[in-house]
C-alpha cells in the first residue's frame, strides 16, 4: 500500500513537471524560429526597397521572386508566437510584448494583413508600373509591418 501510493506519487509529480520543463524550452525555440523568419523576410525586403526607390533597375521577375517569397513567409510566422514567449518572460531575448497574446485577434488581423499586401505586391510586381501600380503596394506592404511593430512589438 505504502508503494503504490509512493508510485502515485511519483506519476502525479512528473505529470505537472514534464510539460512546465517542455514549454520552456518550446518558447525559447519558438523565439528563435519566429526571429529567423522575419531575418528571412528582411533578405527578401532589402532589394525590393532598392528597386522601389530606384538604388538598383527594376526587374519583374526578380520582384515577383521576392514578394512572393515574403508572402510564403508571412503564412510561417504566427505559429512561433507560443504563449509565455513574451518579453516578460524572456526579456533582452524577444522583442514581443504581452499584449499579443492579450489582443490575439488584433494580432492575427495584422498578420493577415501582412499576408494580403504581399500578394498583392505579386500582382503588381509584373505590371511594370513602378509609379502608379508598384510603389504604391509597396508602400501597403511596409505600412503592415510598421502598423504591427508599432502596437506590438519592441525593439531589444
Ligand atoms: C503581426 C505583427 C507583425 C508584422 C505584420 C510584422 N512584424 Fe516584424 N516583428 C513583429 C514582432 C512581434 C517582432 C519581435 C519578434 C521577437 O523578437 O520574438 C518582430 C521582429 C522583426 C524583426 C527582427 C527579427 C530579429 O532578428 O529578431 C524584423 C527584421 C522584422 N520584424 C521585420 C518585419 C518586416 C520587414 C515586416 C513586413 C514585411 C514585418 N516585420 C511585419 C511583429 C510583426
Amino acid at each position: 500500500m505504502n508503494r503504490l501510493m509512493s508510485l502515485g506519487w511519483f506519476a502525479v509529480l512528473t505529470a505537472i513537471t514534464a510539460p512546465v520543463v517542455a514549454d520552456l524550452r518550446d518558447a525559447e525555440e519558438a523565439i528563435e524560429y519566429r526571429q529567423s523568419v522575419y531575418k528571412a523576410i528582411k533578405w527578401h525586403m532589402d532589394p525590393m526597397t532598392a528597386m522601389v526607390r530606384g538604388d538598383i533597375d527594376y526587374d519583374a521577375v526578380r520582384l515577383t521572386r521576392h514578394a512572393q517569397n515574403v508572402h510564403a513567409l508571412s503564412e510561417m510566422l504566427i505559429e512561433g508566437f507560443v504563449p509565455g514567449s513574451d518579453l516578460g518572460a524572456y526579456q533582452g531575448v524577444t522583442g514581443a510584448r504581452s499584449e499579443i497574446w492579450e489582443r490575439w485577434e488584433e494580432f492575427e488581423e495584422k498578420m493577415g494583413a501582412l499576408n494580403e499586401q504581399s500578394q498583392a505586391l505579386v500582382i503588381a510586381s509584373t505590371s511594370g508600373d513602378m509609379r502608379g501600380n508598384i510603389r504604391p503596394a509597396f508602400a501597403a506592404l511596409g505600412q503592415a509591418c510598421k502598423s504591427c511593430h508599432d502596437e506590438f512589438r519592441q525593439r531589444r
